[in-house]
């Protein structure tokens, strides 16, 4: 595959950089609570692009969605409440808003910005043409700027206008986050350093079917957790009591562990699991033998002999992919499996022994409760493209940086 463009490649970028428009696709749909972001994280991974950019001299013209509006306008969705957010992200930096970025009035806003200013537009969704990936619409966005960088991975599942159309139709490139993201992803998946384990947790079979079907033929060893085990469990005559499970997949389950044995990818499943009558706070569990799952109990985490076996596990692994949780987290004593297995983990890429890359919003969570996020080589902020990739599946606002 031919590379993308970057900031450093972008020729639009590199002429004269000061003055030139840039459009940079930004992630900002953040969490929010009574007016408030309460998790910054997807734009602090911008700040890099933007300091870059504007350091040139270049006039950056951010845009994103935020939630789904669904083509209208929801004045509880504007992205004029982030405002404040990103003013002290970027360091005290003026932000000018365009409440209409297709208005003549946006161009003038954007025209008047000194070198190295910024501007935010409006919520894109609230214009149908976003989503529906109108080539006018994205014509019409392309007249803010002379140049687009996407910088939202976690949008490039999404075939619309500012993540796709606007890259097919001006220069464009990767921002720093963009280029960071890929270069992981490869590293893990396209091409990576053997022999590579994924550890894929969660609680539906149904809902990471692809997944698990993708990394039989890419990974060599693959935990299975969360409650998705049981599934797996049950499929093989385990009895699993009173969990989580879900019966209808059991045959999916079978063709999994099928297709993966004919690779030759080592399936991993819990020997031992904590069980418990009741997830709730302040549950108590105890641990017994895969074999010994008493009927009135559900399996709500995987025990320490099979935490301690997938953490020797990746003491013969190079490549780490991680996605949701081995067990109930959210309720300890539930996170110990998932707490134990990330901290081998970190451990091994702390010494360089191991490349740990993991995504997904559950898996975020988990590996912060477990305090171990930060040690990662690499976490994806991207929940559905983070799973969308892992699938095997084109990205289209990634595709299209290629060209
Ligand atoms: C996300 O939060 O995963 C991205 O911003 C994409 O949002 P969407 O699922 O509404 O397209």
């Amino acid at each position: 595959m031919p590379r993308f463009e970057t900031i450093d490649t972008l020729s639009a970028l590199n002429e004269r950089a000061a003055g030139t428009r840039v459009l940079v696709r930004g992630d900002l749909n953040v969490p929010m609570q009574d007016g408030l972001v309460t998790d910054a994280t997807r734009i602090e991974r911008l700040l890099p692009t933007i300091l870059e950019l504007t350091k040139r001299g270049c006039k950056v013209v951010i845009m994103s969605h935020f939630d789904r509006p669904k083509g209208k306008v929801v004045p509880e969705m504007s992205l004029r409440a982030l405002i404040p957010c990103l003013v002290k992200i970027f360091g005290g930096r003026k932000i000018a808003f365009l409440e209409n970025p297709l208005g003549e009035n946006a161009k003038e806003i954007v025209a008047n910005l000194p070198n190295g200013g910024i501007a935010l537009a409006e919520n894109l969704r609230f214009f149908a043409g976003e989503e529906s990936n109108d080539e006018k619409f994205a014509r019409a966005l392309g007249k803010l700027g002379d140049a687009f960088v996407n910088d939202a991975f976690s949008v490039a599942h999404r075939a619309h206008a500012s993540t796709e159309g606007l890259a097919r139709i001006m220069p464009a490139a990767a921002g720093r986050s963009m280029q960071s993201e890929l270069e992981a992803l490869e590293t893990a998946l396209a091409n990576p350093e053997r022999p590579v384990v994924a550890v894929i947790g969660g609680a539906k079979v149904s809902t990471k079917l692809e997944v698990l079907t993708n990394l039989t033929s890419k990974v060599d060893r693959l935990v299975v957790g969360g409650a998705m085990a049981n599934t797996f469990l049950y499929a093989k005559g385990t009895h699993i009591g009173a969990s989580l499970c879900e019966k209808e997949m059991a045959e999916a389950a079978l063709t999994v562990m099928n297709n993966a044995a004919e690779v030759g990818c080592k399936i991993i499943l819990p020997s031992d699991v904590v069980v418990a009558e009741q997830l709730k706070l302040g549950s108590t569990g105890e641990t017994v033998h895969i074999s010994a799952v008493p009927p009135n109990m559900m399996i709500l985490d995987i025990g320490t002999n099979t935490a301690q076996a997938i953490a020797a596990e990746l003491e013969s692994c190079r490549t780490l992919l991680w996605n949701g949780p081995l067990g109930a987290f959210e309720y300890p004593p539930f996170d110990g499996g998932t707490r134990v297995v990330s901290r081998a983990a970190a451990e091994l890429t702390t010494q360089s022994k191991l490349h740990s890359i993991a995504g997904g919003g559950d898996t975020i969570a988990a590996l912060v409760s477990a305090n171990t996020l930060s040690r990662f080589s690499y976490v994806s902020t991207a929940g559905g493209a983070f799973l969308e990739w892992l699938e095997g599946k084109e990205l289209p606002g990634v595709a299209a940086l290629y060209g």
